[in-house]
């Protein structure tokens, strides 16, 4: 399956899918005609340890907890400012592409992208991935299907325990806290200040299930508790991990952006659908009250 693709880009051919807030890529909760990934392999990273102590004791009541995120989100550098045509003709996105394979089929901007990232790789986990996006928005276009806060690399599980809970999928999230295995680590660039992903700067502590079907009540909670948040900073590098709320937010102004992220984890990912289709399309609200 491919993790990379070059073509040639243009604002006329730049793909645009109508805004569900459904959350394409993740968090989503439609049914799948075919799961994109094979299933999580039994790495302890990606261990839903709370819903394996509740099917373990038969419980089928999800309880709530405090959940902490520590929302670590530190800037590491800021690159030169790339122009637009730069961004445009940079040619090659990413998707789940191992770092090295990617550093060397990057087009210039990339390439610089992930040659200062390359430093501040952690390499605790076993894998090192590169997505990366290269989208025109015009003013009000959001580059995923979702503006919920979130965290990257939740801990999904997609089986019958889940379904007996009344649930296509569930994040466990007390097990991403339970603090006995360290969460994904990520690095993120953007381009562009136009279109910055929004992120949590202080740790916060709010009440959630223990099991999440998707980021909807964990959306309603961090916009309720008002933390402080950074707009990340254009061309900058920024370092976040599983635990690290952040959102994305419709574009202000029209233009190209670059997104790149070196997510390191020990889960290997092994692509069993073209997902790499949908990177790079813009999602667009449709007339009338959101969605
Ligand atoms: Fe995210």
């Amino acid at each position: 399956m491919e993790t990379w693709r070059r073509t040639s880009r243009s604002v006329d051919q730049q793909a645009v899918a109508t805004f569900t807030g459904e959350g394409a890529y993740h968090g989503s909760t439609r049914p799948r005609p075919s799961p994109p990934q094979a299933p999580p392999p039994a790495v302890p990273e990606m261990a839903p340890r709370t819903l394996d102590t509740m099917a373990a004791a038969g419980r089928t009541t999800i309880e709530r907890f405090s959940a902490t995120f520590p929302n670590l989100c530190d800037v590491l550098g800021v690159l030169p400012a790339p122009s637009q045509a730069a961004i445009r003709d940079d040619g090659v996105t990413f998707c789940w592409c191992p770092f090295d394979e990617a550093l060397a089929e990057a087009g210039p901007l990339v390439r610089q992208v992930l040659t200062a990232m390359g430093p501040h790789l952690q390499r605790r986990k076993r894998f090192a991935y590169v997505d990366a996006k290269i989208q025109h928005f015009q003013p009000g276009d959001v580059p995923v299907d979702s503006h919920h806060w979130h965290v990257d690399g939740s801990i999904v599980a997609r089986d019958a325990r889940a379904e007996r809970l009344g649930h296509a999928i569930l994040h466990d999230m007390q097990a991403r806290m339970d603090g006995q295995v360290a969460p994904p680590v990520c690095l993120a660039y953007q381009s562009s200040a136009h279109c910055a992903t929004q992120f949590v700067t202080a740790p916060l502590t709010i009440d959630l299930p223990t099991l999440i079907p998707d980021f909807v009540e964990l959306d309603a909670r961090v916009q309720a508790a008002a933390p402080p948040v950074m707009s990340q900073p254009a061309a900058s590098i920024v370092r976040f991990d599983g635990l690290s709320l952040h959102r994305a937010v419709p574009a202000s102004s029209a233009g190209w952006r670059l997104w790149v992220r070196v997510f390191e984890t020990d889960r290997e990912v092994q692509l069993t659908a073209p997902l790499i289709d949908c990177y790079g399309q813009v999602f667009r609200p449709a007339p009338g009250p959101p969605p």
